[in-house]
C-alpha cells in the first residue's frame, strides 16, 4: 500500500483525485489550508487523514512527508480563478509560486534522506502556453510558454520551478498540463457552475464579449484518471498534456446548458433560459482560443475520454440540481 499526499483536495479536481486514491485503498494524507475554494464536504465518505494547513509552510509540509512517510506528493493546491488573479494577484504569487517552491524544498530534503521511490506530481494549465487563433495547430508539450493572465503567469512560474527541481537535482517530478475541466464538486465561481445557477435562479447568464472565446472542455473525472496514469507510467521529467477534445466557444456552450435545462428543469413560463444570455465587457487580456493535444498521453499512457461531452455535461448538471 503506498501513501499520497495530495494538497488541495478540498477543491474540485484534487477531491475527486482524493476519491480514486481511496477508492483503490491507498492510504490517503490530504493538505489543504481550506481558503475560500476548500469544501470538506468534498471528501465526504473518502477515507483520509486530514490536514489543514499551507502549502507555504515548510516545517509543516516535512514534518508531513517524514512522518506519514509519503511516496507520491500530488499538488493540486493552487489559486485557481483567473478574474481573481486579475482583481487581487498577490494570492497567487504566493499559493502558485512560494507554495510550490517550498514542496519542492521539502521534496527534495526528505527525497535525499530516503533514498527511494518519490515521485512529485504537479498539476497545471494550459493557460501557460497563452491563447490560439482559429487556425493554430493546438497547444502540446513543445509549445513554448506564453502566459497572459497573472493566474497562467504564477502557473508558469511553478512550472519552470518543478522543472529546474529535476534538472538541476534530480528531484523525480511530472508535470501535467489540462484544459478546462468541468463535473460535480466544481466552485459556484466558475463559467459552468455560474451558468447553471444563474439560469436556475432567473438571473442574467454573463458572457464575457462576443462569446467566440474557445475553451477545450474535458470532464474531470477523465483528468484525474490521466494524472493517475501519469504518476505511474510517466517519465520522470516530461510533460504530460491533457485535453478533452472538445472545443467550443463560450457561448455554443451557454446555450447547450440552457437547451438541457429547458429539458430537466423547464421554465415555469415555459420559455428557454437561452432568454438570460447577456454579454457582458470582456475580461481584461481575455485569451481567445486553448485547445490541447491528447498525442503524447494518447500513444504513451494509453489515454483516452471515457465518454461524448454531453453525457458528462448532462451527468454535470444532474449533481448541480441536486446539490447546488
Ligand atoms: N479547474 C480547471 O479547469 C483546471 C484546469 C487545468 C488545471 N487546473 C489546475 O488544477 C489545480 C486544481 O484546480 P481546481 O480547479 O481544483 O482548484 P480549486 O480552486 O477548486 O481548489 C484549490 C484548492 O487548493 C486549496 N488551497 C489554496 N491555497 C492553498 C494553500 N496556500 N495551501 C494549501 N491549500 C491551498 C484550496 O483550499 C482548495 O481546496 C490547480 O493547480 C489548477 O491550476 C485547473
Amino acid at each position: 500500500m503506498k501513501t499520497y499526499l495530495v494538497t488541495g483536495a478540498a477543491g474540485f479536481i484534487g477531491c475527486h483525485f482524493a476519491k480514486k486514491i481511496s477508492a483503490l485503498g491507498e492510504n490517503l494524507v490530504v493538505l489543504d489550508n481550506l481558503s475560500y475554494a476548500g469544501n470538506l464536504q468534498n471528501l465526504e465518505g473518502i477515507k483520509h487523514k486530514f490536514i489543514k494547513g499551507d502549502i507555504r509552510d515548510q516545517m509543516l509540509v516535512i514534518k508531513i512527508l517524514r512522518e506519514e512517510q509519503i511516496d507520491f506528493l500530488v499538488n493540486f493546491a493552487a489559486e485557481s480563478h483567473v478574474d481573481n488573479s486579475i482583481k487581487a494577484p498577490e494570492n497567487f504569487i504566493q499559493t502558485n509560486i512560494v507554495g510550490t517552491y517550498n514542496l519542492l524544498t521539502c521534496a527534495l530534503s526528505y527525497w535525499q534522506e530516503r533514498k527511494h521511490d518519490f515521485r512529485f506530481l504537479h498539476i497545471s494549465t494550459d493557460e501557460v502556453f497563452g491563447s490560439l487563433n482559429k487556425a493554430d495547430p493546438k497547444f502540446n508539450e513543445e509549445t513554448p510558454y506564453r502566459p497572459n493572465s497573472p493566474y497562467s503567469a504564477s502557473k508558469a512560474a511553478s512550472d519552470h520551478l518543478v522543472r529546474a527541481w529535476f534538472e538541476t537535482y534530480g528531484l523525480p517530478v511530472i508535470t501535467t498540463n489540462c484544459s478546462n475541466n468541468f463535473g460535480p464538486n466544481q466552485h459556484r465561481e466558475k463559467l459552468i457552475p455560474t451558468i447553471i445557477r444563474n439560469a436556475l435562479d432567473g438571473k442574467t447568464i454573463p458572457i464575457y464579449g462576443d462569446g467566440q472565446n474557445i475553451r477545450d472542455w474535458i470532464f474531470v473525472g477523465d483528468h484525474v484518471d490521466g494524472i493517475y496514469t501519469a504518476l505511474h507510467r510517466g517519465h520522470v521529467g516530461e510533460t504530460y498534456c491533457f485535453g478533452g477534445d472538445c472545443e467550443k466557444t463560450n457561448l455554443d456552450l451557454a446555450n447547450e446548458i440552457c437547451t438541457m435545462l429547458d429539458e430537466l428543469k423547464p421554465r415555469a413560463d415555459g420559455k428557454s433560459y437561452r432568454e438570460q444570455i447577456k454579454f457582458v465587457t470582456d475580461r481584461l487580456g481575455h485569451d481567445k482560443r486553448y485547445a490541447i493535444s491528447n498525442a503524447k498521453v494518447e500513444h504513451e499512457l494509453g489515454f483516452k475520454i471515457s465518454k461524448l461531452f454531453t453525457e458528462r455535461l448532462r451527468e454535470t448538471i444532474q449533481w448541480f440540481l441536486v446539490n447546488f
